[in-house]
């Protein structure tokens, strides 16, 4: 199994290019099963959960052809992905594939729509918390499909005639559920709204690529989104925004350890919230034409509160690297996780590179130190592991992170992106 052997201390200088957003990718790789059709995704990262969704659209009878591998002057892969399900191959999602990515769940939206009838595999829990589907139930009861569950699949039939379109508030914010029903009422006959919706701009993106199918979607990043069904969805050619959680999480490594790096071809639109969190630590970030400076300082950190919540507020995806940031910051800070009742499990491992944390219910509270050490750490979940490696960055010393498995999921040559600004880091396999 690979490690990460990171030698501290180096401050970050130069460019990083912004990856095309791997929670975006997923929900529009997973649209190409709503029409006959070619969808063409430009942007698509390279990252082993898309490859996962590959093989998953695979089974349900999703062509695939990639092109545009080439790598740029910036470093950046610019990768092109041409999806066509002529006809839907399978409607089954088994338990084997659905168990390895919690996103793959999802194809139940467009094969109900699109052929009426769904059999997925529950995705059961996770490492950062039990993350049930009840409201992916009660949306699509909505919409008049019959949901049942049996030996661990649920079984979606939609009524004779296809889906039909109604209004539905969310007792909860849910990105993913926000998702499936604007894929699922895309295709219902008639109108559905969509109360307490997801604002996330993955959300955004995946609504203007269902409209350039010609799907007739409003209101997203709105709480409130109106869906006016079509009968049937064509290809179109998209370009997936790009990674506001990889961004910010860079931006949060070059406060830690000092220096100044672009952050090429992002938007600091994605993540105000998480931007303003970082200047108000002490670093100093502008928008340049096409990206984000980060300026940091490395020392001098102040100490900064946050609460994580539903876009706008502070994402969850960001909450371990900002505590990573907060245990060298001068004075003491608190992080308060509302989203997943168990996404500390990195406080344990900052620990070992002399963190002190000390954790009551969802609050972490972190006691800022000047000096962290390398230590051989190990990765728990992904956002949890790159945490780790920007504490790592900041340290003295080698500070090892095995289990980079869980990195490889979501951060795109994270040692190739953080060498070519000085930092030591190396991928070691074993
Ligand atoms: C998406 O997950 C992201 N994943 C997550 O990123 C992200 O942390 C999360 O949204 C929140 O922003 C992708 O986009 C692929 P939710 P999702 O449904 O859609 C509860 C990462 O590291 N809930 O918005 O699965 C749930 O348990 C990942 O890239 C129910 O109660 O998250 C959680 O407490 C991790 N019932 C809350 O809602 C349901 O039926 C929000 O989850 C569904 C969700």
């Amino acid at each position: 199994m690979d490690r990460i052997r990171i030698v501290g201390g180096n401050e970050l200088k130069g460019i990083i290019p912004i990856s095309g957003a791997k929670n975006a990718a997923l929900p529009l790789m997973i649209a190409s099963l709503l029409t006959s059709d070619t969808l063409t995704l430009e942007n698509v990262p390279h990252l082993a959960d898309v490859e996962l969704l590959l093989r998953i659209l695979g089974n349900h009878g999703v062509d695939v052809s990639v092109n545009g591998r080439r790598e740029h002057q910036d470093g950046s892969y610019s990768r092109t992905i041409h999806f066509t399900c002529r006809t839907v191959a399978d409607t089954t999602a088994p338990y084997e594939l659905v168990s390895k990515m919690r996103a793959s769940f999802w194809v139940i939206g467009p094969l109900l729509a699109r052929e009426g009838k769904a059999r997925v595999s529950l995705p059961g829990g996770c490492a950062i918390g039990t993350r049930p589907v009840d409201l992916f139930i009660e949306g699509l009861q909505a919409l008049g499909a019959e949901m049942e569950i049996d030996g661990g699949y649920i079984n979606a039939t939609a009524p004779k005639g296809g889906l039909i379109g109604a209004t539905y508030n969310f007792p909860k914010v849910s990105v993913g559920a926000t998702h499936v029903m604007m894929m699922a009422a895309s295709l219902a006959r008639g109108t559905t709204v969509i109360g307490n919706a997801a604002r996330e701009p993955e959300v955004v993106d995946l609504a203007n690529c269902l409209n350039a199918m010609g799907a007739k979607i409003s209101g997203a990043g709105t709480s409130t989104i109106t869906i006016e069904g079509v009968s049937s969805l064509s290809g179109a050619r998209h370009r997936v925004l790009p990674d506001r959680i990889e961004t910010g999480t860079y931006a949060m490594a070059v406060a830690m350890t000092g220096g100044d790096v672009v952050l090429q071809g992002t938007d600091a639109s994605l993540l105000d919230t998480a931007l303003e969190a970082i200047r108000r630590a002490g670093a100093e970030v502008t928008e340049t034409d096409g990206g984000i400076r980060v300026v940091g300082y490395g020392s001098e950190i102040r100490p900064v509160d946050i609460v994580t919540e539903p876009f706008p507020g502070f994402p969850t995806d960001l909450q371990a690297q900002f505590m990573g940031l907060m245990t060298r910051a001068n004075g003491v800070s608190h992080v308060t996780e509302t989203i997943f009742e168990n996404r500390f499990m990195h406080v344990q491992e900052l620990a070992r590179l002399g963190a002190r944390i000390t954790l009551s219910g969802q609050t972490a509270r972190i006691e800022g130190t000047s000096r962290l050490r390398g230590a051989p750490v190990m990765a728990t979940d992904l956002r949890a592991s790159v945490s780790l490696v920007i504490a790592g960055l900041a340290a003295e010393g080698e500070t090892m992170v095995s289990r980079v498995y869980h990195l490889d999921r979501g951060f795109e040559r994270l040692e190739e992106k953080l060498t070519r600004c000085g930092a030591i880091v190396e991928r070691i396999s074993d």
